[in-house]
This record gives structure tokens, sequence and C-alpha cells, in this order.
């Protein structure tokens, strides 16, 4: 079940979980912060439908989504992540699938994201890159200098 949600406090349990991806503290801030000033997606295993837009309790949340609209047409994927003992179960992509469906619904017609560039050797990124591709984004260019220490890659889905 994919709920939106007012405000978080999710992400940072699950981003602690997870510190092959995000193990950088400043990192982890920056989106705790951006939790409270993007829409968030959160999955959460529950029978109960509830409300959109209600508090849910951070244990309950399997994986968050963040995210950033900076123009009408467009949008990006400001943060995903899945508690680890359940990736690979379609949670990503359920969370992928509803915001698509909310964008394409305003008319949104581009979604990016950006995540670690191929030339960094890193295994988790690679199954990252796997992920997005799986979901129908295209890499489109890595960007060395855009990040302080890691190269960037843009990746984007026609809607
Ligand atoms: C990337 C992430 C969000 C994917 O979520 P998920 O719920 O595990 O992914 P799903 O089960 O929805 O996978 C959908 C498809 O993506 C692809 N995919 C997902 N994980 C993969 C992996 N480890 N290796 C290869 N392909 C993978 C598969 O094609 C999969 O479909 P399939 O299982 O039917 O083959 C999750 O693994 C995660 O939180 N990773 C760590 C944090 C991260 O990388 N966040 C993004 C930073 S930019």
């Amino acid at each position: 079940m994919v709920r939106t949600l007012g405000r978080s406090d999710a992400a940072h349990d699950i981003l602690e979980e997870l510190p092959e991806w995000f193990g950088i503290d400043r990192f982890t801030h920056e989106y705790v912060d951006a939790a409270a000033r993007f829409p968030n997606y959160v999955a959460v295993a529950t029978e109960d439908p509830g409300v959109d837009g209600g508090a849910i309790p951070a244990d309950d949340v399997l994986g968050v989504l963040l995210l950033d609209q900076r123009y009408p047409t467009s949008a990006e994927v400001h943060l995903l992540a899945v508690r680890r003992k359940h990736h690979r179960a379609g949670i990503g992509r359920s969370l992928m699938a509803r915001v698509e469906e909310d964008l394409r619904a305003q008319g949104v017609r581009l979604l990016s994201v950006k995540t670690l560039g191929p030339s960094a050797y890193d295994p988790g990124f690679d199954q990252t890159r796997a992920f997005y591709r799986a979901c129908g984004f295209h890499p489109v260019e890595e960007f060395p200098d855009l990040w302080a220490d890691d190269p960037c890659l843009l990746m984007v889905k026609a809607l």
C-alpha cells in the first residue's frame, strides 16, 4: 500500500539501515530535512488503508520516496529507499508507479533521478541503476563535477 504523507520521520531509520548507500551523515541529515519539505510517498505494510496525509509510525514504513517538483512539466525523485529486508519485493516499483500515476494526472511529462555514475566502482549502485532501468529510466549523462566527490548520473523517464 502506498500512501502520501504530510510529514515523515521514517526516512532517518531507513537510511541508517542502508550505510552502503547513505553512509555519509551529512547526506542523511540533508535527506531527513528534505522529508519535511518535499512530498513524501511511503510504502506501508498494513491492511488498513488509512487516509493520505495522516501520520504513520516510522516502524510501519517499508520504503520512502521524496519527490522534488521544480517545474510544472517535470519532477525529480529526490530520495528513494526501501528497508533492506524488503528489497526485491516490488516495493520500489510500487512507490514509483504511484508517483508516476499522480504526476501524469497533473500533466507532468518527465521524471528524472540523479544517482551515482557507473565510473565509480560500487556494486550497490550497480543494483540501484538496474532498478531504475527496470522502471524505464534511461541514462542521459554522467557529470563528473556536479557533486563534490562522486560522479553523478542523470537518468530520465518520459511519463
Ligand atoms: C533501489 C531500491 C529502491 C529498489 O527497490 P526494491 O523494492 O528493492 O525494488 P523492486 O523489488 O521494486 O525491483 C523492481 C525491479 O528492479 C530491478 N532490480 C531491483 N533490485 C535489483 C537488484 N538488486 N539487481 C538487479 N535488478 C534489480 C529488477 O528488474 C526488479 O524487478 P524483478 O524483481 O521483477 O526482477 C532498493 O533496493 C533500495 O532501497 N536500495 C538502496 C538504496 C538506493 O539505492 N536508493 C536509490 C538511491 S538513488
